[in-house]
């Protein structure tokens, strides 16, 4: 049988439209590392910054575990020589100023963006079932957000940072048995700011990396919430994933920009080394809302409120467990979240009026 030399054409109508360069790329990646499976579809009510904020607070991650990792090429994290190393790192290393000051001011956003994302989810009752879950993944996440602010403070060494870690020597000397690790008592052959380092550039943004997986891989599972007041089905876009992500990318840009520009214009300080026996000093502003408690109850106070505090955001899924999901019809909810936060917001800005510089 002879071959025919003509190859078969196919139909008009079902001649596949040409991709551009970017989904062949794409397409060819995918093959190979299955990248496609990250994917899951997003409606049309997510694609605004409300929406977006878990997107955006994960680039404020990125921009961390970028600068930070180039920080640690200059840092010594041992007492004799930190607050030095820090100094030196400002001024002989190259964009080592940069660096720093993007970390900080990235340390801010990443904390500031996981509170608006928690917001967020809260008002649109976006933990309720089957999301109860990723709601505790997503509050475990912004503890150890907390934990890195901390333990960041006391990494420069300076008189703020070792007054944050007398505090948490005289919190863990309460909480006795259970507070061990955080002790100098733990071992003797590390200084408790070499095991501080440990946490904040090993065990901390290694346990949020672990649980973004996680916390990313239930979204995919349950899809992005329904939007409380859309009762109507959504018409997707053809391309809800690529959309979304070009959207978080826009969003982050803008946040590196600003980042940077604050970086550069409002770079972070660091005091003298620090003397022990005195506290002249005030914590970062994420702190304010328990700091003055110790001068009112005591330091035990600190930690009762800190546990308090977090402790209600662990059990807001199981505190608010109807199917119910429009703000209207959960006002005792919103009303009880509203008056949390005020009194918090109102404690801080006390800290601010009462201790403008220290103590
Ligand atoms: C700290 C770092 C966090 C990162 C990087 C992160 C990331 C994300 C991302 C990318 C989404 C998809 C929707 C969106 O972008 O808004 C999401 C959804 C979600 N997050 Fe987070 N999140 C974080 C913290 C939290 C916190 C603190 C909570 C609550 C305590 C939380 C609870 C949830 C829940 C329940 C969803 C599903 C929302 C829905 O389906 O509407 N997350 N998160």
């Amino acid at each position: 049988m002879t071959e025919d030399a003509t190859p078969p054409t196919r139909p008009a109508s079902t001649t596949p439209a040409r991709r551009g360069w970017f989904h062949r790329a794409v397409d060819v990646v995918d093959e190979r590392m299955g990248i496609k499976a990250l994917t899951y579809p997003v409606p049309e009510h997510a694609n605004n910054l409300a929406w977006s904020l878990g997107g955006v607070t994960a680039v404020a991650f990125v921009i961390l575990l970028v600068t930070g990792i180039y920080l640690a090429q200059f840092y010594a994290p041992i007492p004799e020589d930190a607050n030095q190393s820090v100094r030196d790192l400002v001024t002989g290393v190259w964009l080592g100023g940069f660096a720093r000051g993007l970390h900080y001011w990235a340390a801010q956003a990443m904390f500031v963006l996981a509170l608006l994302h928690l917001l967020r989810v809260f008002f649109h009752a976006s933990y309720k079932k089957p999301r109860e879950g990723n709601w505790l993944i997503g509050a475990s996440m912004f503890l150890l957000t907390f934990l890195a602010v901390f333990t960041g403070t006391v990494l420069k060494w300076d008189q703020e940072g070792y007054e944050a870690l007398i505090h948490n020597l005289d919190v863990a000397e309460l909480l006795g048995g259970a507070g061990i690790w955080f002790t100098e008592e733990f071992t003797d052959r590390i200084p408790i700011l070499l095991r501080l380092y440990n946490a904040h550039v090993v065990i901390i943004p290694g346990l949020i990396l672990l649980l973004f997986v996680w916390h990313a891989l239930l979204i995919k599972r349950h899809k992005i919430s329904p939007h409380p007041e859309i009762t109507v089905p959504e018409v997707e876009s053809p391309e809800p994933f690529t959309a979304h992500l070009k959207r978080v990318a826009a969003f982050g840009l803008v946040l590196l920009g600003l980042l940077s520009l604050l970086g550069v214009l409002v770079p972070p300080v660091i005091g003298p080394t620090p003397v022990d026996g005195i506290e002249i000093t005030r914590p970062p502003w994420m702190f304010w809302w328990f700091f003055p408690l110790e001068q009112w109850f005591g330091v035990a106070s600190i930690a009762y409120v800190i546990a308090g505090v977090f402790g209600l955001i662990f059990l807001v899924p199981f505190l608010d467990r109807g199917p119910k999901r429009r703000w209207q019809e959960r006002k005792g909810a919103l009303a009880a979240a509203a008056v949390l936060l005020l009194a918090l917001a109102a404690i801080t800005v006390q800290v601010w009026i009462a201790n403008p510089k220290g103590h």
